[in-house]
This record gives structure tokens, sequence and C-alpha cells, in this order.
């Protein structure tokens, strides 16, 4: 696997692995991987004839009071594991690079972006769609390859991968959990043990959702509700958001019954947790119906 760390290195590898009509996939984290980003690289590896991956934190997705600090980071286990999976190259540059002094170009998907983890993060999404556009102009794949579990991001991503007309198809591979419904995440790392106990509380909302659509509820509040209910029964869990919304556009609904994707949100102490569900996902809709 090659570690390159400039732009210009990573051009010039990407054109040779892109040669002879071959394919190329890539995988955009923020390292600190585990098997929910290592499952992104084996449906690129599964897709494409080659396999790009990065690694970086990118500190324009993160305010000033978040994370950005304590966010793990592990790479040289992450490069010996994407190694072993047999990634080709790894792009791991460092912000400087990716941001270099007087850089003050965004990309922003305003109404989708503001939503969901955009309500509580006000300029997230438009620090992932500019990071995330970077990395397509840099590696230039034919498929990109993201979590289902970052169901906000997904909607950002696929808007603006529409509205600025890249030539990279999307594709969304679901949310890997351990064996007792958690979402991975690499943010589970910083988590207590107890804080980890009552994280499961967001799985468990989806679950017992789940199952009330299982028995026939349509209803959006009613699922709402219960979602709210399993959350706030944990003293030290701290609700952002359980919203019922269409998958897309990232708006509220009141009936389900032509699917929808069902999304929480909470911290466990400091650390801040997501998840979702999504039922009968719909094909992405035209402009005018995402701004009607
Ligand atoms: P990061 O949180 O490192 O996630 C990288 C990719 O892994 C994302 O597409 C995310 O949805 C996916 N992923 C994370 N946990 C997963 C799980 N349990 N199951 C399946 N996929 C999972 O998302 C980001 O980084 C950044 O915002 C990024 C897109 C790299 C831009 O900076």
């Amino acid at each position: 696997m090659q570690i390159l760390h400039t732009i210009a290195d990573t051009r010039a590898a990407c054109k040779a692995l892109r040669s002879y009509g071959r394919t190329l996939g890539l995988v955009p984290t923020m390292g600190a991987l585990h098997a929910g980003h290592l499952s992104l690289v084996r449906a690129a590896r599964a897709g494409c004839d080659r396999v790009a991956a990065t690694i970086f934190v990118n500190p324009t997705q993160f305010a000033p009071h978040e994370d950005l600090a304590t966010y793990p980071r592990t790479f040289a286990e992450d490069c010996a594991l994407l190694e072993r999976e047999g990634v080709d190259l790894l792009f791991a540059p460092t912000v400087d690079e990716m941001y270099p002094p007087g850089a003050e170009t965004f990309v922003d998907v305003p109404h989708i972006g503001a939503r969901l983890d955009g309500a509580s993060r006000p300029h997230h999404f438009r620090g992932v769609a500019t990071v995330v556009t970077k990395l397509f102009h840099i590696l230039q794949p034919d498929r990109a390859y993201f979590g289902q579990k970052d169901a906000a991001q997904v909607a950002v991503l696929q808007a603006m991968v529409r509205d600025l007309h890249f030539d990279i198809e999307l594709t969304i591979c679901p949310t890997v959990r351990d064996t007792d419904g958690l979402a991975l995440s690499s943010r589970n790392r910083n988590l207590t043990a107890e804080e980890r106990t009552q994280a499961l509380a967001l799985s468990r909302g989806l679950q017992r959702a789940a199952q009330s659509i299982a028995e026939g509820n349509h209803d959006a509040t009613h699922l709402q509700a219960l979602l709210q209910q399993e959350l706030q029964h944990n003293r030290n869990l701290t609700l952002d958001y359980a919203a019922v919304v269409n998958p897309h556009t990232l708006e509220p609904l009141t009936d389900i019954t032509a699917g929808a994707l069902i999304a929480v949100a909470a911290w466990a102490g400091k650390t801040r947790l997501i998840d979702n569900l999504v039922l009968q996902p719909q094909p992405v809709p035209q402009c005018e119906e995402v701004h009607a």
C-alpha cells in the first residue's frame, strides 16, 4: 500500500491506478478505523479494480468547542488494517496541505445541511461537503463509499454530487454494529464503561420503533415519542434529536407509509452519538422536490 501525504503525489498515483480503464473506489475516513470503515473498504474492493482510502481529521467540520483535539488518532494501527484489507493507496494529508493559508472556498448544501446533525452543529456539513469535494477532485474516483450510519451526511453528499454534477457514483453501505447493537463509531473509544451501557439506548429505541412499525404503526409522532422515552429513561444520556424524516430532504414526516429515516442523536457524557434506521429507501428526488 502506498502511503502518500501530498496532493501532487496522490494525483499522480491515482492517475496510474486508473490507467488502462481500471476503476478506482474511494473510502474517505477520519481514521481510528473499526469494522464499519473496513466494511466500506471491502465493498470498494468488491466493486472496483483499485481502492484508495483517506485519513484526515477535517478541522472545518468541527466547531471550536467540539472534540477535534480529543478525536481518536491511531494512524499506525489504521495503516496496518488498510494494508491487510488490500487497499492500494492511502492519502493522509496535513491540515496545511488541504487548507493552505488563504484558502477561503467552501461548498455548502444549505437546507439539507441545516437539518438533523446540521441543526446542532451549524457548520458541520459545510466542512464535510468541502473536504469531500477536495478529496473527489484530488483522487478522482469512479465510486465513493459511505456508511448509512451517518444518514444526514449521506443526504448532504447525495445532494452535493447531484447539484455539482460529480461523475462519481456514491455507494451507501449498511451500519455495522457490535453484537449488543451499538453502532460502531470511532468516538465509542472515548466512552466510559457506564456511558457505553447507556449508549445502547439509541439502538434499543430504534429497535422498539421497528417493532412498533412491524405491528402496523405508521404514525411518525408516536414513533418519535417512543424513541424519546427510551432515551430520556437514561438519566446520563442527553437527547439531541429523535426524528422521523424523509431520507433525502431530511424534512419531518407525519406518516411513514412511503418510507422514512428514523434518526437519533444523544450525548453520553462528552461524546455525541448517532444512530438511525431506514425504511424502504426511495429514489433520490429531482431538485424541485427537494426544495419545494
Ligand atoms: P468517519 O466518521 O471516519 O467515517 C468514515 C466513513 O465510515 C463514513 O462514510 C461513515 O458513515 C462510515 N462509518 C462509520 N461508522 C460506521 C458503521 N458503524 N457502519 C458503517 N459505516 C460506518 O464520516 C466521516 O468520517 C467524515 O465526515 C468524512 C466523510 C471522512 C469527511 O471528513
